[in-house]
């Protein structure tokens, strides 16, 4: 079963529409992402509705303060029972490392993920905030930084697998969006790749929205997503 591979971006303005798709999908078979618009809607009662549901839940809002007040939240979403947090690694290896810290005495400890650099942002961009990097330069900057602070693994796109994993253990997850299977509509995604190729390329867990929350048949279109994993995979 290939429930430890997908996850499912529940990007919906309202609990009702989240919980409808939900219904409509099996958590024997892929995990949900909640972000910053759901929660802001729905707060920790739809998570508490998903896990009702059974599923394991990534509560993706990319935490970034001051080191204590990024533990506290993390403690917070730890409360909530997921399964997987994130934090932005710009926020500094002693931010990552009191994430890291709160998150020491829970008996189930969510994973903890950094995001490197925003794919939204490009080399002038970066240089408008004083950073003279690539985004290519500075997503393996901070990717090790993030190792190295203790995180679990990074949120990476799937052009960044193949670096990544040659620079860091194996062990070290990568959380991939922009995931498009042959033929679905690309919409806003630059760079996209299919849930084979990012498979093979080094892809622990693959970030999929609309391919399956806009298919007439969400368990069909994820079928298919499984079924393209399972020809890569032994
Ligand atoms: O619908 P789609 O498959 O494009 O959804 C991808 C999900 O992954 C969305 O929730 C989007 O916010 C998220 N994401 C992304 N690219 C990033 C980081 C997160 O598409 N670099």
């Amino acid at each position: 079963m290939n429930k430890g591979r997908l996850i499912v971006a529940l990007d919906f303005p309202s609990v009702d529409q989240a919980l409808a798709m939900a219904d409509r999908l099996d958590p024997a078979r892929c995990r949900v992402k909640v972000g910053k618009e759901l929660f802001s809607r729905g707060g920790p009662e739809v998570i508490g509705a998903l896990r009702a549901h059974g599923f394991e839940i990534f509560l993706d809002l990319k935490f970034h303060d001051i080191p204590n007040t990024v533990a506290a939240a993390c403690r917070a979403a730890a409360d909530l029972g997921v399964w997987m947090i994130n934090v932005h690694a710009l926020g500094g290896r002693k931010m990552m490392a009191a994430a890291r810290g709160a998150l020491a005495d829970y008996q189930n400890v969510p994973l903890l993920i950094a995001v490197t650099v925003l794919t939204s942002l490009d080399t002038e961009d970066l240089a408008e905030v004083g950073i003279s990097s690539t985004p290519e330069q500075m997503v393996m900057r901070l990717a090790r930084l993030a190792y190295e602070a203790g995180m679990d693994g990074v949120v990476c796109s799937a052009r960044e697998l193949a670096p990544l994993r040659a620079a860091l253990p194996a062990d070290f997850l990568t959380v991939t969006p922009g995931i498009r299977p042959q033929g679905a509509a690309v919409a806003d995604q630059k760079r996209v790749m299919s849930p084979g190729d990012a498979i093979q390329a080094g892809a622990s867990y693959l970030v999929v929205g609309r391919p399956v929350t806009a298919a007439k048949q969400p368990l069909q279109a994820l079928a298919a997503i499984e079924a393209e994993i399972g020809s890569v995979v032994a």
